[in-house]
């Protein structure tokens, strides 16, 4: 089988409106129209996805929600359900993202239903997972991510409908990234947890210094990129490092 090409994913969080969105979506979408040799994928916030969905066009960039939840439809105020993720024209949806399993309390059992609802609606799921710097400094961060990934990842899940994105809680919007040695451990872990050819993102402070290098390891099928995917160039030379 050939090895999957890799995934270079902005995770736009909670950041820009309406103008702001869609002048980085058409920035992004013109250099993807030249070469490159990964897979892209935006992910913006609820509001900007058919705005972000139309500026793209053609350009083969993918967009995806950063959440979803678990039900269909019904009373659930405030809340976006995979299936609007799908019809507003997204391929993929974040779930258990650090910032909701920590700021919004969702267990492994949430993260779970999300990925299902995700299946259910034809979207691939990215399911994350991360463990603190006291779980890093106390050495268990592989018993950590190796539970999240049990609770997380349902059986059904395939290399086609799941990516996981290993994001260090303690490396996420701190400039600090694992040595390459301990991304490649996890990493390894990870693999003997989920289907054969599913891809393992790596994320947290990833920018256009360090992405070669980490996307250069062992598994390490593409990266989500937060902060430094706001801006157009950043995003970019990340794409462009992957060898
Ligand atoms: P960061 O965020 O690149 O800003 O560290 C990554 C993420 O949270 O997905």
């Amino acid at each position: 089988m050939p090895e999957p090409k890799r995934l270079v994913a902005g995770n736009w969080k909670m950041n820009l409106l309406r103008a702001e969105g869609i002048a980085l979506a058409r920035a992004v979408a013109a250099e993807a129209r030249g070469a490159h040799r990964c897979d892209l994928l935006v992910c913006p916030p609820f509001t900007l996805l058919a705005a972000v969905a139309d500026a793209l066009g053609d350009s083969g960039v993918a967009l995806g929600g950063q959440d979803c939840h678990a039900a269909p439809a019904g009373a659930y105020t405030g809340c976006v359900s995979a299936e609007m993720l799908k019809d507003a024209g997204c391929g993929h949806a974040i779930v258990g993202h650090s910032e909701r399993r920590h700021a919004c309390g969702e267990s492994d059992g949430d993260v779970r239903a999300k990925t299902l609802a995700a299946w259910r609606a034809g979207l691939v799921a990215i399911v994350c997972v991360g463990e603190t710097r006291a779980e890093r400094e106390a050495g268990r961060a592989i018993d950590i991510v190796s539970a999240q990934l049990a609770g997380s990842v349902p059986g059904e899940a395939t290399a086609a409908n799941l990516v996981v994105a290993y994001e260090p809680v303690w490396a996420i919007g701190t400039g600090l990234t694992p040595t390459n040695e301990d991304i490649v451990e996890i990493h390894a872990a990870i693999r003997g947890c989920i289907p054969a050819g599913a891809r393992i993102l790596y994320g947290g402070s990833v920018n256009p210094k360090n992405a070669a290098e980490i996307l250069a390891l062992a598994e390490v099928g593409g990266a989500l990129v937060g902060g430094a995917s706001l801006k157009a160039q950043d995003f970019w030379a990340i794409a462009q490092a992957c060898g």
